[in-house]
């Protein structure tokens, strides 16, 4: 295993470094400070170079301006409903940043921040303190994010916060995944452990209700083509995926959801203990530069392992409070296969 720091650029004159882990089997990760971002995650190519699985902005200015590729997300993934909601019968208020609504966290969440990066042995570290003046949510807060690479060519994210006061932490990890060389993940299939997603209101919040996947071009369970499930909603439901997945009970050691690229032989499985799992794949990323080239149509696909959103405001959605004191960690795992 070897690690490596270096500079990545500066923004608003300040330096934003990168953190690089390879393994022993010439699969990398790569993180930099602004926005605790993946930039890369290499795995040997057909001819030995690095290939990219991810769809990520080659600077910190771009991310500035297309916020989200492969950042870190929190306080709270998803959106929160007006940006109200109740902790122990005390209604709070946050910072909306999409109409009313409350997106990833606000307008200050964790991928505007510019974090405090280190390593401990081969794990990538960040670190932050956020107050509430900063992002309005109730609780000074205290959050620490890892990035670690095994030579089973699994990536783990953890997540840890810990707070002065009662709050909200639902964090994930914004990744975009295109696991082929092209600029398209027509030929990608993706596999979801999810019975249910959530009936969504027009601005995207949940209305409360969970539907069945069956008979949907939201049925995942056996495998799915990309292509083919994307036209399908189109025609059914007149959009691609921007979806929330309510994951099935399951055991801590079965993926929650499992993207495979037939012609490379590539796929990533994702782990998690949560209950959700939103699944976007924008109709155009045409416009903005990427690592891996100019953007188009079905370039990537963003799987965001969470707990599901809106939380608060749904009583059979989960928990995501974060009681004053007590510390609480979440963690995702990508398994690479190539
Ligand atoms: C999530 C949301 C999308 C979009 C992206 C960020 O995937 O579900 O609606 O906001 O984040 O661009």
């Amino acid at each position: 295993m070897n690690t490596k720091k270096e500079l990545f650029d500066k923004l608003d004159g300040q330096d934003i470094e990168k953190f690089t882990i390879t393994n022993d089997h010439n699969v990398s990760v790569s993180a930099i400070t602004f926005g605790a971002t993946l930039e890369e995650f290499n795995v040997p190519g057909p001819d030995g170079k690095p290939t990219n699985i991810l769809v990520s902005v080659p600077s910190s200015e771009e991310l500035m301006k297309n916020q989200y590729f492969c950042q870190a997300i929190g306080r709270t993934a998803g959106r929160i409903t007006n940006g109200t909601f109740k902790i122990k019968g005390q209604e709070y208020h946050v910072d909306s940043n999409e109409g009313t609504t409350t997106l990833h966290g606000g307008p200050h969440g964790f991928n505007t921040q510019i974090w405090d990066g280190s390593f401990d042995g081969d794990t990538i570290v960040f670190t932050k303190h956020i107050d509430s003046s900063e992002d309005s949510f109730p609780g000074n807060i205290d959050v620490k994010i890892t990035f670690s690479l095994n030579n089973d060519n699994e990536l783990t994210a953890t997540y840890s916060a810990k707070s002065d006061a009662d709050t909200l932490f639902n964090p994930t990890q914004h990744m975009y995944f295109n696991l082929s060389e092209g600029d398209s993940i027509n030929g990608q299939s993706l596999q979801i452990n999810a019975d249910k997603y959530l009936e969504l209101n027009k601005d995207k919040t949940p209305t409360g209700k969970k539907v069945a996947v069956d008979d949907t071009p939201y049925d995942f369970r056996d495998n799915q083509n990309l292509k083919v499930g994307i036209a399908d909603m189109k025609a059914e439901v007149g959009h691609s995926y921007d979806e929330v997945f309510e994951i099935n009970d399951h055991q801590d050691d079965k993926p929650v959801a499992t993207l495979s690229d037939p012609e490379s032989g590539r796929s990533i499985s994702i782990s998690s203990k949560r209950n959700a799992l939103v699944v976007f794949t924008p109709d155009d990323l045409t416009g903005t530069n990427y690592l891996r080239g100019k953007g188009g149509p079905y370039m990537a696909i963003a799987l965001e392992a969470q707990n599901l959103p809106d939380t608060p405001n749904h009583e059979d959605f989960g928990d995501v409070t974060l009681p004053a004191g007590e510390e609480k960690t979440y963690s995702i795992k990508y398994k690479v296969e190539f």
